[in-house]
Order: structure tokens, then sequence, then C-alpha cells
């Protein structure tokens, strides 16, 4: 089969970016311009200057792409783009942009579900994984528990019934002061701490669900409350408490569906603590267990253009009349 060329466009959130990826898998450029350091001032990412800065950054970001891919026009077969979920205004520059590049350059234009880019991110560290299995899709606005029936067929099992988890991370480390994103800090911090030191509320939700709310709003509390409590053992208790929630449920659907491969998929799939524990239940379930590299498990283009492929081959086209769906579903297809 001829080589397939896919230049990825995201802009979902706070990342501008743009990667060049051959065949779904192989990664010839990933290039990503943060806006963190503008939105760690105000505490969390603020949409309308995420959109002005997209719109700076966007040009510079494509062309830089396939630079460092050593290519030209010519040598991209297709423009795949995030086109949902995520903030509007973010959305409509990449969508926007890749609209006009199509247009003007006569190439194919792809429309990719930002969840379903996460999933391939998989695919790119993993060249032989292949679908079916179980996916975990951890992130700043996700929380959900996926059966990936095949490249673009997604059944969803269970997911979060109030904050994504990487919200409740990001809470946590606002109320002890860690600059946003307070992921990483808070991944960091509990090295340092106690898991079983704080005992934080059970959760119970039904069916193959979660729930974060309690957790966050428990640990908010007794940071308020309790000064005499280490900020390394709240951090520590609570990353503990939600890594149980999560597998609880990865265990009931591992056994209820027989899966035998799970993947870890979105920024929270960095926390080296869920990892550690991913892994261990792999042994102890017997399941292989994949996570994407640390870059590609936060946003980036190089994932989009993965999932682009995917579609792409089955002969997924979207036309000019692409628009942004922040809301989009993983289920649902355009
Ligand atoms: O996937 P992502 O870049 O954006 C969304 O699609 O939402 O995920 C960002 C989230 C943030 O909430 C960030 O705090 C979290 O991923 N994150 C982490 C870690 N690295 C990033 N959470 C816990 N531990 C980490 N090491
Ligand atoms: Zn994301």
């Amino acid at each position: 089969m001829k080589d397939i060329t896919i230049l990825g466009i995201e802009t979902s959130c706070d990342e501008t970016a743009a990667a060049v990826v051959k065949n779904g898998r192989e990664v010839l450029s990933n290039v990503i311009n943060s806006q963190i350091n503008i939105h760690e001032k105000f505490g969390g990412v603020v949409p309308e200057i995420a959109s002005r800065k997209h719109i700076e950054a966007i040009s510079y970001v494509v062309e830089e792409a396939l630079k460092q891919a050593n290519m030209t026009w010519d040598d991209i077969d297709a423009i795949a783009v995030t086109y949902g979920p995520g903030l509007v205004g973010a959305l409509l520059v990449g969508v926007g942009y890749a609209k006009a590049l199509s247009y003007a350059l006569n190439k194919p234009l792809v429309a990719v579900n930002h969840i379903e880019g996460h999933i391939a991110g998989n695919y790119i560290t993993f060249k032989d994984l292949e679908p079916e299995f179980l996916c975990l899709v951890i992130s700043g606005g996700h929380t959900h528990l996926v059966q990936i029936e095949d490249y673009t067929k997604f059944r969803i099992l269970g997911k979060t019934m109030d904050d994504a988890i990487g919200e409740a991370f990001d809470k946590v480390a606002r109320v002890m002061e860690l600059k946003y994103p307070g992921g990483p800090k808070v991944d960091l911090l509990a090295k340092q701490g106690d898991p079983n030191k704080i005992e934080l509320p059970k959760v119970h939700v039904d069916g193959l669900n979660f729930s974060f709310s309690g957790i966050k709003t428990a640990v908010i509390n007794l940071n308020h409350n309790k000064k005499d409590i280490k900020k390394e053992d709240l951090c520590a208790s609570f990353e503990n408490s939600v890594t149980k929630m999560l597998i609880q449920n990865t265990k009931i659907a591992i056994k209820e569906y027989n899966f035998k491969k799970i993947a870890l998929a979105g920024g929270v799939s960095a926390n080296s603590y869920i990892r550690e524990k991913f892994m261990e239940l792999g042994k102890e379930l017997d399941v292989k267990v994949y996570f994407p590299e640390l870059k590609l498990c936060t946003d980036n283009a190089a994932m989009i253009a993965s999932a682009g492929y995917y579609n792409y081959i089955e002969g997924a086209r979207a036309d000019l009349t692409l628009n942004a769906i922040p809301n989009l579903k993983l289920d649902r297809k355009q």
C-alpha cells in the first residue's frame, strides 16, 4: 500500500500544535506551542486569550511541522484537524485554518475527535497495538472507559458523572497554591507523601461510571480546615483514592468483557502513581497494559494525525461546512 502522510492540527485548549505522521504511526514532526505560562497567572485557561494566542501561533507552528518533517505541501496527502470537544473559539482557529489549507491546496480534510486522538497516542508508542482493547481516557476534560472495537468504532462503557479527573487534580492543586496545570505538581508532591495517611470518602457510583467531586471537595475542606496536614500526604491520599476508583471499574470491565489489553490515554495518564498501579493490575489479571510516552499523553497534534489516518483510510472526509463542536461525543460520527 502507498504511504499516507497526514498533517495534523490541534487547537482545542491551550496548546497550538501541528505534526506530520506517516501511516498513522511514524511521527516525522510534532510541534507544540504551549500557552501554559500565559494562563498560569489566571490559575486556569482563559478561553478568549487561548483563541487569540492560537491565531498568533498557528501559521508558524504548521510551517515548522512541515520543515521539521523535511517535507513540502506536495508530500502531504491530507489535513486532519480536531473539531471537538474543546473550547469553541480555540477549536475554530484550527478548523478555520485547516479548511483554508484544504481549499487552497486542494487536499482532503479529515475531522478528528480530540478524545479519539488521545486514544491514538497509544498506536504511535506501540507499533503493534491493534483493536480490540479497553481504553481508560483520563484527561483535563474527560474520564471515559471505552471499548475500542475498531480504530474508529467506540463504545463508552462508563464515564464521570461530575468532574473530569484532570479537573479534580487541577482544583486540588489550586487550593494548595500549586501552579496551573496542577496535575504534574500533585504527582511530584505525592511521591514524598503517605497514600494511606488520610482517609477520604468512598464514593459509590452505579455501573462503570465515575465520580470525583466528593473526593475533591473532601481534600479541599481538609486543606482548608486542618493546618497540621502535610500537603505531601494529602496529595498522595488523593491520588490513592481516585486511582482506586479507576482501578475498581477497569477491573470489573476487564472481567465482564474479557479484555486482554488495556490502554490509558490523556494528560492524567502521565501520572506516575496511576501508571504504577495499572502495571500492578496488569500483572494481577494477566492483561497487557499500555500507556503513551509522556509527551503523547498531553495535547499534541501527532495523535490527531494518527487518528486522522485511520479515519482517512476508511474514507472519512470533511468539507468546507465543517464546524467546531465543543461538546462532541466520542461515539458520534459527524
Ligand atoms: O489531555 P490533556 O492535555 O487535556 C485535555 O484534553 O483535557 O490533559 C490535561 C490534564 C490537566 O488536568 C493536567 O493537570 C493533567 O492532565 N496532568 C496530570 C499529569 N500531567 C498532566 N495529572 C496528574 N498527573 C500528571 N503527571
Ligand atoms: Zn486533551
